[in-house]
């Protein structure tokens, strides 16, 4: 329930995990006449933003879904130009991130992405991996369900060769295979753009993730938009199942 009175973020309760749903960059372009991939463009720029701002808040693990396994219906210039923003990202973000102590990761398998960006991919995860402060998961060739399709696999191989038994598949089991083992579940998930729904981001690990959606387009999400999307995480109450 969200009530009124909290004008500014509670320090004592900022979330372990924030994901995030980047949605409205077609819209925005669009609002303005401009190409698509312009609002791909003006998106980065914001991620640049938020991904500074939540190093600031101490924010454990911040997750952003930058590309799902459906995005590529989109046309081939669109994904092809996602992926150069992303080499860009790269290229031109690294020295500071790794200056800020961020570690970045990918989930999903991004193995199927062009050659330039798997390696700006490689050497991101390489020079960050030592680091101690947030943690920067990018969503890359992500979908909810085959994430838990891999997962189960994998714990199936296992019982195959006798390392693990069928009541050995559990929920910490299958936690620990998902691309965000060890990682807590996402306390927050914020969605940009005004639709009400995951699109297939985070099935597994949302289970009691509070749901923040908001009408503003992705590259207008500022970092004060950010903190008041997480104070209207703040005044939720968490039950999980339970009573308050
Ligand atoms: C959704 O908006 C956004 C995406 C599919 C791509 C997200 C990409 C970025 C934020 C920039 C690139 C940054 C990295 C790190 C790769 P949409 O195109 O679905 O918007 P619409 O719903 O308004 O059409």
């Amino acid at each position: 329930m969200s009530g009124t009175g909290q004008s500014e973020l509670n320090p004592d309760r900022i979330p372990k995990h924030v994901a995030i749903v980047m949605d409205g960059n077609g819209r925005w372009a669009r609002l303005r006449g401009l190409p698509r991939l312009q609002g791909h463009n003006a998106g980065m720029i914001a991620l640049k933003e938020i991904v500074k701002r939540s190093s600031q808040l101490g924010i454990s693990h911040l997750t952003v879904y930058a590309f799902s396994t459906e995005n590529w219906r989109r046309p081939e210039d669109e994904v092809l130009g996602i992926f150069k923003l992303l080499v860009l990202y790269v290229r031109k973000e690294i020295r500071e991130l790794d200056e800020n102590n961020v570690v970045v990761n990918i989930w999903g398998d991004w193995s199927l992405l062009p050659g330039d960006a798997r390696a700006e991919i490689q050497r991101a995860i390489d020079t960050t991996k030592g680091n101690t402060g947030l943690r920067f998961n990018i969503a890359l060739n992500y979908g909810g369900r085959a994430e838990i399709v891999r997962a189960a696999q994998s714990l199936c191989r296992d019982v195959q060769e006798g390392t693990r038994t069928l009541d050995g598949i559990d929920e910490g089991a299958m936690s620990e295979r998902m691309y965000s083992g060890g990682v807590p579940d996402p306390d927050v998930i914020i969605r940009t753009g005004g639709e009400y729904r995951l699109s297939n981001f985070l099935l597994w690990q949302s289970a009691y993730s509070e749901l923040v959606v908001t009408d503003i387009l992705w590259p207008d999400f500022t970092p004060d938009e950010f903190e008041k999307a997480l104070i209207k995480y703040q005044l939720r109450n968490r039950r999980y199942g339970g009573l308050a």
